[in-house]
């Protein structure tokens, strides 16, 4: 391409030019990111395809309770601080995640070594002085928190889920870490994220928790909706429907984990107590028929999100295949290739279409996006 734009100089005057990236077909009006981990920074090739695609970073696993503090409460930051210190070096915000997670965390916060709920003073101050540390670390460096991640129930008629942060503290445990991560960091923006809450029940759930957070004064800029989705769920307009009620309460929108699962599975989204048995149909690569259909799965997609002005953020659960979690959820250890470069880091049909949709003409986009 670049030696046509040579010779023929004034042909790319007057021709619209396909972006080549997917940050530069998002022109600056959304952020694209990707979750990394320390482990990819090792591979150059890797990281120069992280900094010619991508404009955001959310680390995969690094910041979670887990990995920053040991059953002693110690913490530890060094694996977390690489990723940070390579976004910064290549001047890409963060979105720190997450704050709060009952699947990856340390029992101590909320829990007595027996296993009972803490008493809510003690598991209120665990909670604060986890917060205050790690937000405290990064104060001035993280674009934005996944402060709380999967709190709302998947069961209609179940509002939360029971954890042992509400066990401890009760339903407020959640406001409560909004307003610990605004005291320790007043700069960062704070999200709630989630999973199929851009479908109904479980959306309606969310706008209860939004409108809840909202009137009580408590700072909550976005919600990420996760986007794990499957070939033929969500319908895309029902993602946009989703959007537009959140949006409607008065956040701003961000996809934050996306990938499109081309295998067979019983559900969308990423409930890690499921798992399921299936089969591993393509060991090897995803046959073309397969990869047109994913590709016309994302630019479905990609094109509805980007007519909503309130989303700020597309961002992927990955780099390339190779490094999914979906090669081991719901099915344990099968090949799986959800999402825009394949294992040997070459571009897929998807990449195309999500880039096509993207750098949708001026009529197929919303004015006014806020800033990211
Ligand atoms: O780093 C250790 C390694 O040292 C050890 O040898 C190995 C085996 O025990 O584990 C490695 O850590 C694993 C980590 O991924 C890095 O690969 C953890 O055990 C494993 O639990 C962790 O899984 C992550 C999962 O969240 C649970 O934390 C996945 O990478 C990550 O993709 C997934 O992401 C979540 C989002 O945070 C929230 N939304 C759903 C999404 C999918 O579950």
């Amino acid at each position: 391409m670049l030696h046509l734009r040579l010779l023929f100089p004034l042909l790319f005057l007057v021709l619209p030019v396909q972006a080549e990236t997917l940050r530069e077909a998002a022109g600056g009006k959304l952020l694209i990111g990707c979750a990394i981990a320390t482990r990819d920074l090792d591979d150059p090739e890797l990281t120069n395809l992280i900094t010619q695609q991508f404009n955001c970073i959310t680390p995969e696993y690094e910041m979670m309770p887990e990995k920053l503090v040991d059953d002693h409460g110690k913490f530890t930051f060094d694996t977390a601080d690489r990723v940070v210190g390579f976004a910064e070096k290549n001047k890409m915000p963060v979105i720190g995640h997450m704050l709060v997670w009952h699947f990856i965390t340390r029992k101590w916060l909320f829990e007595s070594p027996d296993g009972k709920p803490l008493p809510r003073e003690k598991a209120l101050e665990n909670l604060k002085t986890y917060i205050d540390t790690v937000v405290g670390h990064y104060k001035g460096r993280i674009k934005a928190w996944d402060v709380v991640n999967e709190a709302i129930s998947d069961k209609d008629g179940e509002y939360l889920k029971d954890t042992p942060a509400l066990r401890a503290i009760g339903p407020d445990y959640i406001e409560k870490a909004f307003q610990f991560a605004q005291a320790a960091d007043p700069q960062a923006a704070l999200y709630y994220n989630d999973y199929n809450i851009e479908q109904p029940g479980k959306l309606d759930r969310t706008l209860k928790l939004i409108h809840s957070l909202r009137e009580k004064g408590v700072k909550i800029d976005a919600v990420g909706i996760q986007g794990h989705w499957l070939l033929d769920w969500p319908p895309a307009g029902m993602i946009g429907k989703g959007v537009e009620a959140l949006s409607a309460a008065g956040v701003k929108v961000m996809i934050t984990e996306m990938d499109i699962d081309p295998l067979p599975r019983d559900s969308s989204g990423a409930d890690m107590s499921q798992s399921e048995k299936g089969a591993n149909p393509y060991p090897e690569t995803l046959p073309s028929e397969m990869q047109e259909k994913l590709a016309k799965r994302y630019g479905e997609i990609v094109s509805e999100l980007v007519r909503h002005p309130a989303v700020t953020m597309i961002g992927f659960w990955g780099t390339h295949d190779g490094r999914s979690w979906l090669n081991d959820y719901p099915v344990k250890s099968r090949t799986n290739h959800p999402l825009l470069f394949d294992r040997k880091l070459q571009p897929k049909p998807a990449l195309d279409a999500v880039i096509k949709a993207l750098a949708l003409p001026k009529e197929g986009r919303s004015p006014n996006r806020p800033s990211p």
